[in-house]
């Protein structure tokens, strides 16, 4: 037991320098647990710091520690939610407010140009201090709302026939983008604060 527990921790440690702070993946009213368990399973793997949920209906416990033992999560997930932190809103109102008070900036995701700015995902730079990516439900996309209230919004090119990607498929390629700009801008200010400056994310 004491081995496995130094095990975790011994990769704890190692993934830390490696993880985004101040990165959060929201989901907008999520209908599918697969999906829900696919995107907290993308967080995990690729070093996003947490994620929120809108839930209007109440589908989610409130609490992260009954979310963690909900096996209907917890499977889907392959137990990243057991490491990842969720927390749920009940309303994108709530969900913006908390994350304009503590000095998020959001973008929003769609297959469709909808923002005040529109971006292809890899022309896009994803180093703000702070940065809320939001994934919309998976019939009707993201909210007027959320669009409304966000810088601007990605895009990944489609070049089938089909309107869009599945929503947990979209959080991996997404995140795998922001993880890795944010990876090189805080590894970038890691090596000029060697060097005496200081600007981290
Ligand atoms: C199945 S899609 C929703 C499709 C919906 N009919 C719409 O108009 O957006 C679910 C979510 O996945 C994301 N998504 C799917 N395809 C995308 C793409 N090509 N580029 C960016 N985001 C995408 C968006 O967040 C979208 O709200």
């Amino acid at each position: 037991m004491d081995e496995m527990k130094s095990e975790i921790r011994q990769r704890a440690d190692a993934i830390k320098p490696y993880r985004c702070k101040n990165l959060i993946a929201v989901m907008e009213y999520p209908t599918d647990i697969k999906n829900i368990g696919t995107v907290i399973r993308n967080v995990n793997a690729l070093g996003v710091e947490k994620t929120y949920i809108v839930d209007p209906k109440g589908t989610l416990p409130d609490d992260w520690q009954d979310m963690r033992e909900r096996k209907s999560l917890s499977k889907p997930s392959v137990s990243a939610i057991k490491w990842s932190f969720v927390k749920r809103f009940n309303s994108t109102e709530e969900c913006f407010d908390h994350l304009e008070s503590n000095r998020y900036t959001s973008i929003v995701t769609s297959p469709h140009v909808k923002g005040k700015d529109n971006f292809i995902l890899h022309e896009a730079d994803y180093t703000q201090p702070r940065l809320a990516v939001w994934f919309g439900n998976e019939s009707r996309g993201i909210s007027d709302l959320a669009v409304e209230r966000s810088d601007f919004c990605v895009s990944i090119p489609m070049f089938g026939m089909i309107e869009s990607l599945n929503l947990g498929t979209t959080s991996g390629i997404v995140l795998y983008e922001i993880t890795k700009q944010r990876r090189a801008y805080q590894e970038k200010y890691k090596r000029a604060n060697r060097g005496g400056h200081n600007k981290p994310l």
